[in-house]
């Protein structure tokens, strides 16, 4: 079998489109807002927040971008997050992860008002995810997963995921999505780690497998039931052989070998990746309607 490559580029262009629609036909010269927080030089999150910048820009949502060194301080970034909770203009604040050394992220994320959470990292967000209230911003990568994965399969209702991973960025909240009983969900889902002493045991069971170990090439091919719809949220940045001395991104699957088992299979770069921005601009507008008494 030859699986379907999931185009994740072009479903996120064809929802982007769609918020682009949604921005230009809201009245007067109202435009959601988003704060993006940058503090240091790392220059993979420097990449994202021109990415995040750019897509902002493309569909017309107003960004506000804040770029500090390293030595800002904890203090100084609580008191721009506490002046940009109540900043009438800004509709979503983003604080680009991670903070350099010294920084404590969970009092940093603790502070952002969670209405304004278009992260969806706010623990009364994820609270609400766990209890299956639509009331609040469900974390970009996660979400994009999901949309994905509904695209794919259609009716979800009893099948089996099985995800890879349980950090809070990506598998706790996505398993906790995928259970809830609604029409985006409403699966059997197990999530496995890194204690599994055979994660394959598990891995061949799954209808629907979520690779979000962030170790390249974990899953190969004999993991995999024939037919399984796999989703890959691995992003890690490795030597290029083709480019010395660059670097490129590898998925968490073995793609040559799994996309002949899988039905559908998602690349890197080009899957995940493009959904997670995505999202965050669809947690914006949304934020901003909330802000507005928008239906
Ligand atoms: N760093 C890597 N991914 C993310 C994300 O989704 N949000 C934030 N704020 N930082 C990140």
């Amino acid at each position: 079998m030859s699986a379907e490559i999931i185009d994740g580029k072009k479903i996120a262009e064809d929802i982007r489109s769609v918020l682009a629609k949604e921005i230009n036909s809201l009245d007067g010269d109202g435009r959601p807002g988003l704060a993006v927080v940058l503090i240091g030089s790392d220059p993979a999150s420097e990449v994202y927040v021109r990415m995040k910048k750019k897509a902002c820009a493309d569909i017309g949502v107003e960004s506000y971008e804040y770029s500090y060194g390293a030595d800002y301080g904890e203090d100084a970034l609580l008191d721009l997050i506490s002046d940009l909770n109540e900043d009438p203009k800004v509709n979503g604040i983003l604080v680009q992860l991670p903070l350099p050394a010294g920084y404590d992220e969970k009092k940093v994320i603790e502070a952002i008002a969670p209405e304004k959470d278009v992260d969806g990292f706010h623990p009364q967000n994820v609270g609400r995810i766990v209890i299956g209230d639509t009331d609040c911003f469900l974390p970009c990568t996660p979400y994009g997963c999901q949309i994905l994965i509904k695209r794919v399969v259609g009716d979800l209702k009893g099948k089996h995921v099985v995800i890879v991973g349980r950090s809070n960025l990506v598998g706790k909240p996505l398993a906790n999505m995928l259970i809830q009983k609604s029409d985006m969900a409403n699966c059997i889902v197990t999530v496995c780690h890194s204690a599994a002493a055979d994660i394959g045991l598990y891995t061949r069971q799954a209808d629907i497998l979520v690779a979000a170990a962030g170790s390249p090439g974990l899953i190969t091919a004999d993991m995999v039931k024939p037919g399984a719809v796999v989703i890959d949220v691995g992003t890690t940045r490795i030597e290029n052989p083709d480019k010395p001395g660059t670097k490129r991104l590898a998925g968490d699957v073995d793609f040559e070998s799994v996309s002949q088992v899988a039905s559908a299979i998602t690349p890197v770069p080009g899957g995940v990746g493009p959904m997670t921005i995505t999202m965050l601009l669809s947690n914006t507008v949304k934020a901003y309607k909330m802000h507005n008494g928008i239906a």
